[in-house]
């Protein structure tokens, strides 16, 4: 079976029926369907655009314009039939239109052409999911604000090499993370600004030979600008690779604090527990809670660097202008997209569903000779050279080790084996509050800093 070559908006040239085959394998509706809203609200734009620049009528225009609306409605409540042999988005709304509408639906495409149509739909598109993801990011910043909070005092061993460092604030951790969310926030609202700009007026590749009113379209549209060259407009794909960078570095993100969740609660750290109802089960192991939610949201940071690759591969060496390779696009970055929400809306449920072990964290940090490093500052206000300092507390380190002990449970005189000048104000250092509270300065892992910067994120979200 093969369809009808005369139904077809190109099929002029054509006497033979396309191969069914070839209609599967070129066909993009199935997927680009998604875009019929922006298809639609471009196409809205462009007949006020030919009614205003008198190359349709008035009249033309409202019939086109209610027609339009008309088939909006049908495809949100999905009743619209779509159909593969009229290939995409863009001819499937259009054919309904000359259907309905007749001679005044073939005027709508005069001085467009799906080259420009397409870039103006993704664009529109990808412009409300920066919007949608920003406010997501947004979600998760504010449960990780709460429980920053809620442990701005809260002490656990920081990690260098995954062994025990310093001491931090467990609100000074979930801290780090809002700063990298800041940042992919501030990435994806730098690639929106090149995002919105208006590749419509391109037509196919040269521009048209109609008085057309591009800043007119882009006004109603909300683009900030107007592309300046037809033939990189219809071509250029640089906003979607752009957005698949900002959005990876986003899953990376996830990832590494999925990682960091996984650590906590496993049986070793104990440091935190989640929800039961954030987690899932073994079919055999009875006893086993799972942090799959983290583990999945780790997995599919890999779905999105594919999909960064996916389309720097398509567009590496490709010729101006528009090539039908750029149809590939779409699966690529619709996938990102929906991986990247889906993931930032686990993360804002998942950051509630955390309670923490205090007791767990703070006996860590005691067990790994975090405050060392304390002890030595110590000796260094004493007047010995830090490096001095540092052997010092090496060999003390080594005894307290030997002996089963934490630094702060050795007794003066143990201490004073390694130095006289230790005398008995050494214990507020060698305490774990002593030491966090000592760094107290803008980055520091103060409790005060905590609330500081708890309020400056806040201000931000
Ligand atoms: N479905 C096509 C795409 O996604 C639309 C543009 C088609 N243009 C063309 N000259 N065949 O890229």
């Amino acid at each position: 079976m093969t369809s009808d070559q005369t139904k077809k908006p190109w099929g002029g040239r054509f006497t033979a029926p396309t191969d069914e085959f070839v209609e599967q394998f070129t066909q993009s509706v199935s997927f680009d369907k998604r875009l019929a809203h922006y298809d639609i609200a471009g196409s809205i734009a462009h007949a006020k655009m030919l009614a205003k620049t008198k190359i349709i009528s008035k009249k033309e225009c409202d019939e086109i314009l209610t027609c339009l609306k008309q088939i909006e409605e049908e495809v949100a409540s999905d009743q619209f039939k779509w159909s593969a042999s009229l290939e995409d988005v863009h001819m499937n709304i259009e054919s309904a239109l000359v259907e309905r509408i007749g001679e005044t639906g073939k005027k709508l495409h005069t001085a467009r052409s799906r080259n420009d149509q397409v870039a103006t739909d993704m664009r529109l598109y990808l412009r409300d999911e920066v919007d949608d993801t920003t406010l997501k990011i947004n979600a998760v910043m504010a449960a990780l604000l709460k429980l920053a909070e809620k442990h701005h005092d809260s002490i656990m061993p920081g990690m260098t090499h995954m062994q025990a460092a310093q001491p931090v604030t467990f609100g000074h951790h979930l801290l780090a993370w809002a700063e990298m969310l800041l940042r992919d926030r501030s990435r994806l609202q730098d690639c929106r600004q090149r995002i919105n700009v208006l590749p419509l007026g391109s037509a196919a590749l040269a521009g048209t030979t109609f008085p057309i009113d591009r800043n007119y379209v882009a006004k109603l549209l909300g683009f900030d600008e107007v592309a300046q060259n037809s033939l990189d407009a219809v071509s250029d794909r640089d906003f979607i690779v752009e957005f698949l960078a900002s959005a990876s570095l986003v899953m990376m993100h996830l990832s590494r604090f999925s990682e960091e969740i996984v650590l906590w609660m496993s049986e070793g750290n104990r440091f935190i527990d989640l929800d039961d109802a954030w987690c899932t089960g073994s079919s055999i192991m009875p006893q086993k809670k799972n942090p799959d939610i983290p583990e999945l949201i780790r997995g599919k940071t890999g779905r999105v660097y594919g999909d960064l690759i996916a389309l720097l591969t398509l567009m590496k060496a490709q010729p101006l202008a528009y090539n039908r390779d750029n149809q590939e696009d779409k699966e690529s970055l619709f996938d990102a997209v929906d991986t990247l929400k889906m993931c930032l809306t686990a993360f804002a449920g998942l950051i509630p569903s955390i309670t923490v072990n205090n007791k767990s964290m703070l006996d860590a940090a005691e067990r790994g000779y975090t405050t060392a490093t304390d002890l030595a500052d110590y000796l260094v206000l004493q007047g010995v050279p830090f490096r001095d300092a540092h052997a010092v507390v090496g060999k003390a380190v080594q005894y307290a080790s030997k002996k089963s002990k934490t630094l702060s449970a050795l007794s003066l005189s143990e201490l004073q084996q390694f130095s006289e000048l230790i005398k008995d104000d050494v214990f507020a250092v060698l305490k774990l509050e002593g030491s966090v509270l000592a760094r107290n300065h803008v980055g520091g892992t103060s409790p005060t800093q905590v609330k500081i910067q708890i309020a400056r994120v806040k201000k931000k979200i």
